[in-house]
């Protein structure tokens, strides 16, 4: 039961609350989720999927054959996942509950890793340190896909003419605050959020190494409508570690 989530306004057919109060899962992958599933086809090394929830892309990069490293913080979460698993996933679905920025893997041993929707729980240091850990973790030609919240969300307006007044400053995070918003929908309990802009993840994927394949904005046309605002809901990056390192 979430409070939040049981609210009429805020209930969604694609929406299933997480158990640690970290938003919701969704049961649709956006064009960037996609990406990633079509990219986990033809990879030849595990990839990593991180802060998965109960696991909905997970499963379908399990469809696609490879062998995946599920990561949440919830450990609960990862447990109904490999309950909903055949015995064959299984196989191929590593566990790994905790937090994702302390994970460690080899260097070039992931062909890929997905992180959908949960860089707006970090701090700019920690996306900037687990953006260069990827790098690391990735062989070349393997591929990163991050999608995160933005500003331009319904949802939280309110921080809009902060977040452009702290960008036209030139402040290097100006989406991160400790304030407690009043969003639309509720208070949501949260000790900070930090809201994202295709140019911010373009930004720190070049700082890490990567080429940057695709950077955009991402509609949520299906969420609660006091939810959206103009299209530019959500935002995401595809990043390609370089072949010849
Ligand atoms: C909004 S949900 C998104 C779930 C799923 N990726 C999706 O797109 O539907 C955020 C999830 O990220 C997890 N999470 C947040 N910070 C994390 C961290 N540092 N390490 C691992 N998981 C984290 C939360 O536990 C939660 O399950």
């Amino acid at each position: 039961m979430d409070a939040f989530y049981d609210d009429p306004k805020n209930s969604n057919p694609h929406f299933k609350p997480t158990l640690n109060a970290h938003g919701h899962m969704l049961d649709v992958l956006d064009e960037y989720g996609e990406a990633f599933v079509a990219f986990a086809r033809n990879t030849t090394k595990p990839v990593a999927d991180l802060g998965v929830a109960f696991g909905f892309s997970t499963k379908e990069i399990l469809k696609t054959g490879a062998t995946v490293y599920a990561n949440d913080l919830s450990e609960d979460m990862l447990k109904e996942l490999n309950d909903s698993l055949t015995e064959e996933e299984r196989l191929r679905c590593i566990l790994k509950p905790g937090n994702a920025l302390e994970l460690d893997f080899e260097p070039g041993s992931l062909s890929g890793v997905l992180a959908l929707r949960w860089f707006h729980f970090l701090t700019g240091p920690e996306i900037r340190e687990v953006v260069h850990k990827f790098f690391t973790w990735l062989e070349p030609g393997g591929k990163v896909v991050i999608t995160c919240s933005t500003p331009y969300s319904g949802r939280a307006k309110s921080f809009i003419p902060e977040y452009e007044e702290r960008k036209a400053a030139g402040e290097e995070w100006p989406g991160f605050t400790t304030k407690q918003i009043q969003e639309v929908g509720g208070l949501l309990k949260r000790e900070s959020f930090h809201k994202m802009e295709p140019v911010i993840l373009e930004r720190e994927l070049k700082l890490a190494g990567f080429d940057v394949e695709k950077a955009g904005f991402l509609t949520r046309s299906y969420y609660p409508a006091h939810w959206q605002l103009d299209g530019r809901e959500y935002c995401g990056v595809i990043g390609v570690k370089p072949k010849n390192l």
